[in-house]
């Protein structure tokens, strides 16, 4: 009897943690997926990304101040990428698939002046798509660190 009892409560207390651990898992990551997924939702998701950057690419392509880095740019695939890389930034459910920051600019001569010109275009983009400007910034404020490794001129 007493060994039967002995059983009963360490599965008791082995059922306890499972379900306790598995109970507090869930509560735990629940709002972390969804705080992290939130700029993406309001993005628009996946819909709204593609619409800004192709709102963007004939901005940056008609640019006086950028578009000749971009003439002989595969159009198609950048956007491809730029929607990838975006996404994956606003915490939506994309892995960027591209080449790093530092290894696609490295040739390119790009100055702190193109940079911010490019940064500007994304944002006329976002105004045309209406996207608000808290949400405009928490993508720009991922894109600000790039610019260490894009920058070589
Ligand atoms: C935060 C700023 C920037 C981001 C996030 C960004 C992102 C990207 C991405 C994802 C690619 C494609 C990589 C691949 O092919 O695997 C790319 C390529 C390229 N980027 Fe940027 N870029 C930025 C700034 C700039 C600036 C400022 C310029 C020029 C003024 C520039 C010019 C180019 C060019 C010319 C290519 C190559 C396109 C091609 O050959 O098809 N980028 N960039």
């Amino acid at each position: 009897m007493q060994v039967f009892s002995k059983t009963v409560s360490i599965l008791s207390i082995t059922l306890f943690a499972l379900l306790g651990s598995s109970a507090g898992f869930t509560q735990t990551l629940t709002p972390t997926i969804t705080a992290n997924d939130a700029a993406y939702q309001a993005f628009g998701g996946k819909e709204g990304i593609k619409n800004v950057v192709d709102a963007f690419l004939p901005i940056v392509l008609a640019d006086p101040r950028i578009k000749d880095k971009f003439k002989d740019a595969d159009v198609e695939r950048l956007g491809f990428l730029l929607t990838e890389q975006f996404c994956d930034l606003l915490g939506g459910p994309c892995q960027y698939s591209g080449k790093s920051m530092r290894k696609t600019h490295a040739d390119k001569d790009i100055t702190n002046a193109g940079f911010n010109a490019l940064a500007e275009d994304l944002q006329i983009a976002m105004d045309k798509q209406g996207i608000p400007s808290s949400l405009q910034n928490k993508l720009i404020a991922k894109l600000a660190p790039m610019q260490s490794s894009i920058v070589t001129k």
